[in-house]
């Protein structure tokens, strides 16, 4: 079969890294890519966003099968694009890549069934949003409803900074449109655990689980981030919490959504936050996480892209998944500055000192070639996954391969792995 990936980053490259062990992946394929999943697959030049020529492109070169990466294109509706000319395309379609990008179509989606989350309301009117505010208890929790990078939840300690956020998002609309609505809610606290799941619109296959750290400094101190690091699996998220959320969580999710005539097939990832009164949905998301795919890929045994075949074919119910019994953590060395203000361009060294090994396995994410040379060109640059018995022995690979790369500005964090739950 001849596959496309769609993206750049450290999750695509994940996901080719696995795609390569599949005797049924011939030749694959990667847009954009960047210079490390050139390594793995043939780049070509066209943006995750430019949908049709995503489409002129699997049509000419006779594309099998193409899977979506990013949560952009799918909430623009790529797979729609590509389902009108009768490819095949592992992803949600627009109506359900809207779990992702509507904050208040989730949350009214899981008032309506039941589904455990924190209490909220919407508005898109900023003089009721603002009284709302004022009449609640802090801390409060403020949300642009759209995508916004990431960065569209405000934690508020106070009712100024409450009202600051409504401001930013819904007058200076720093998140453009996606500050129209707002999403306002109960703060609550409690570890979070992100568990991505495969999903053929009926049948819901939870992964093994994964914790990411968003923070930019060790102690989780400083800005938000995509994510520093992860690990796998999560040591709170046990057999008989995921029985409950199988219940109560995955499978009112995937119904509930087939129910409103938006089945949900690709990858559906529940980002859970285990509160005093039990597991509750923080988000979803209509894709892979970044970087905790790069944690899960490397857990899987089983063929990813059978897998996703019969995500798209609705044949999840009759594949048996298998998971290697083991434990992985990825540390991201970013560029110094990341989040903010960060250069580009500098060489980075040492990769071939762990080429072979499969002990840690480097994903690439801002990386480019110049002049023959490996150079930065992004916040997040590289991702090392080292793979152990346990987190302990994982997170001691992935340390020396973090040793051995380096650039110059080098930022990481050291706490990759150890969490106080
Ligand atoms: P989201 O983009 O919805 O995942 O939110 C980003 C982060 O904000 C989450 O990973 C949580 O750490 C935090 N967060 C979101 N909603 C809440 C909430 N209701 N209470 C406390 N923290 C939250
Ligand atoms: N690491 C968080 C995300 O992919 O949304």
């Amino acid at each position: 079969m001849k596959v496309l990936v769609v993206g750049s980053g450290g999750r695509e490259h994940a996901i080719i890294w696995k795609l390569k062990q599949s005797p049924k992946a011939d030749k694959i394929y990667c847009a954009p890519g960047n210079a490390g999943i050139a390594q793995d697959a043939q780049c070509v030049p066209i943006g995750a966003m430019e949908i049709d020529k995503l489409v002129q492109f699997a049509k000419d070169e006779n594309i099998d099968f193409t899977i979506i990466g990013m949560d952009d294109p799918l909430v623009a509706g790529v797979v729609d694009a590509f389902e009108a000319e009768g490819l095949r395309v592992f992803g949600p379609r627009k109506n359900a890549a809207i779990i992702e990008g509507s904050k208040a179509f989730s949350k009214d989606l899981m008032k309506k069934y039941g589904i455990p989350t924190a209490k909220y309301e919407t508005f898109d009117n900023y003089d009721e949003a603002k009284k709302y505010v004022l009449s609640q208890s802090v801390p409060i929790v403020v949300k642009a409803d759209g995508l916004a990078l990431g960065k569209g939840v405000l934690i508020c300690q106070s009712h100024d900074e409450a009202v600051a956020a409504l401001d930013e998002i819904m007058v200076d609309k720093k998140f453009g449109a996606s500050g129209s609505k707002v999403v306002i809610e109960e703060f609550l606290t409690g570890p979070e655990v992100s568990v991505l799941s495969f999903c053929d619109g009926k049948t819901v296959v939870p992964m093994v689980s994964a914790q990411d750290h968003k923070r930019a400094y060790d102690n989780d101190e400083g800005l938000n981030t995509g994510g520093m690091g992860t690990f796998s699996p999560s040591r709170i998220y046990t057999k008989e919490i995921n029985d409950d959320c199988m219940e109560k969580i995955f499978k009112p999710t995937v119904a509930a959504m087939a129910k409103e005539g938006r089945p949900f097939v690709g990858v559906l990832y529940f980002g859970l936050m285990l509160t005093k009164d039990g597991m509750k949905v923080i988000e979803y998301n209509a894709r892979f996480g970044d970087p905790e795919t790069q944690v899960i890929l490397p857990r899987l045994k089983s063929d990813l892209l059978e897998i996703m075949e019969a995500c798209v074919d609705t044949t999840l119910d009759k594949m048996d998944i298998q998971w290697y019994d083991n434990a992985a953590v990825c540390v991201v060395e970013a560029s110094g500055g990341y989040p903010v203000k960060y250069d580009k361009g500098y060489e980075i060294t040492g990769l071939d000192s762990v080429k072979g090994r499969d002990d840690i396995i480097v994903f690439h994410a801002g990386t480019a070639e110049k002049d023959g040379k490996l150079v930065t060109n992004g916040g997040r640059v590289l991702g090392i996954t080292g793979i152990g018995k346990d987190i302990d022995e994982a997170r001691t690979k992935a340390y020396e391969g973090v040793d051995l790369i380096d650039f110059e500005k080098k930022h990481f964090r050291h706490d990759i792995g150890i969490k106080k739950y």
